[in-house]
């Protein structure tokens, strides 16, 4: 019988290999093993490989996202059985906790972002996923596998971190400053709630095309325009209702402190790495809100849902796919996204 497996492997800040790795085995109750049908690549796997997160030990296989299919379960699992398939969640949840009793899962209290991070994750042939019954989704027949890859992180990372903590309503202004997937994901599921403006910030011509055509009204290419004069001249001075973060940098945090329109939100989406100015001197009389959130995935079963559904199609995200032999080519073409004209990439085992 075959025990060994093909993983993607961090080594060292700056090094991957394609390895094999035993295959995992039921090591709690609560656990089962996913074999994986086909996963992708996320910008904090890029961040891990830099380096810039020291509670990512070498040796760690890398991936937080994916589908598959049920290989084993331990004794403890009763909503799932061998041969679902599945969607994996980047958030692995106990659902018992005080925080996931909050609805809270990216803070359980044994869980979270631990996939790919703390534990081994879903770029390999096979995955262990604890809590299994709270952390993984049965999928409904005939959805789209490439789309509800999609779900793992980024949809519900631009939904309930931009576009629910944006309180974004019908007839409102949104700028999403960032292009990538996750505020990409955000443009799609603004749309959810009809606002009259989605206005789309980023550097990057082709992402901007690509939100255009993904239903931005507007799109602004900062790299040589000033946004705040541009998003200004849309909103007749006023700004918008609504400015979400999506890059992580303080630059573009206090971008969106310029967007934001008295009595609006900016919601923060971006990891930052160093301090941002908050610029109290000129917003602590325009009765703004500030939110920020580790992404929950407690929205993925409504997600499922409108997916399954036709409501949106996530798929329009990807834009390369690879078979898992050529996942190091994979992981090029995704670094390199200004030139490969990248955005997700998904790799099939
Ligand atoms: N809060 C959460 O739970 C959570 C979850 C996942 C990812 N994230 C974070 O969300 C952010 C976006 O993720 P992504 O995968 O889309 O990243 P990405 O790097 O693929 O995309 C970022 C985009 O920002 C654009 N950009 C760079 N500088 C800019 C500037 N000055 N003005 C406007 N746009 C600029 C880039 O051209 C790019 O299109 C990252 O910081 C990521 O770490 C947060
Ligand atoms: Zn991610
Ligand atoms: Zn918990």
């Amino acid at each position: 019988m075959e025990k060994d497996m093909k993983a993607l492997v961090y080594q060292e800040p700056g090094k991957k290999s394609l390895e094999k790795r035993p295959i995992p085995t039921i090591t709690q109750p609560t656990d089962a093993i996913v074999k994986i049908i086909k996963t992708t690549i996320c910008g904090t796997d890029l961040h891990i490989l830099k380096g810039d997160v020291p509670t990512c030990q070498p040796g760690r296989i890398l991936g937080h996202e994916g589908v598959g299919v049920i290989d084993k379960v331990g004794q403890g699992v009763t909503a799932l059985k061998i041969g679902d398939h599945v969607l994996v969640s980047c958030i692995t949840s106990c659902g018992k906790c005080e925080y996931c009793k909050k609805g809270m899962y990216s803070h359980c209290l044994d869980g979270g972002w631990i996939l790919g991070h703390q534990i081994d994750g879903t770029q390999a042939e096979y995955v262990r996923i604890p809590h299994a019954d709270n952390s993984l989704y049965k999928l409904p027949q005939g959805i789209d596998y490439d789309a509800v890859v999609m779900l793992s992180d980024i949809l519900p990372t631009g939904f309930e971190c931009g576009v629910l903590n944006g309180k974004i309503q019908p007839g409102n202004t949104v700028a999403i400053v960032g292009a990538g997937p996750i505020g990409l994901a955000a443009l799609l599921t603004a749309q959810f709630y009809s606002p009259a403006q989605i206005i789309m910030i980023d550097p990057d011509n082709h992402r901007l095309e690509v939100a255009k055509r993904l239903g931005a009204t507007s799109i602004v290419n900062n790299k040589n325009i000033n946004a705040v004069n541009a998003v200004m001249e849309l909103t007749n001075k006023r700004g918008v209702d609504t400015a979400i973060e999506a890059v992580g940098i303080p630059d573009t945090f206090v971008l969106c402190e310029d967007l934001v329109a008295p009595g609006g939100t900016i919601a923060n989406i971006g990891v930052h790495g160093v301090k941002a100015d908050l610029h109290l001197e000129k917003l602590w009389s325009h009765n703004i809100t500030i939110t920020t959130r580790l992404v929950d995935t407690v929205t993925t079963p409504m997600l499922l849902k409108t997916v399954s559904a036709n409501k949106i199609s996530p798929n329009q995200l990807i834009s390369h796919h690879f078979k898992f032999d050529k996942i190091i080519e994979a992981y090029d073409t995704f670094s390199k996204a200004v030139d490969t004209k990248a955005l997700k990439v998904i790799i099939e085992t």
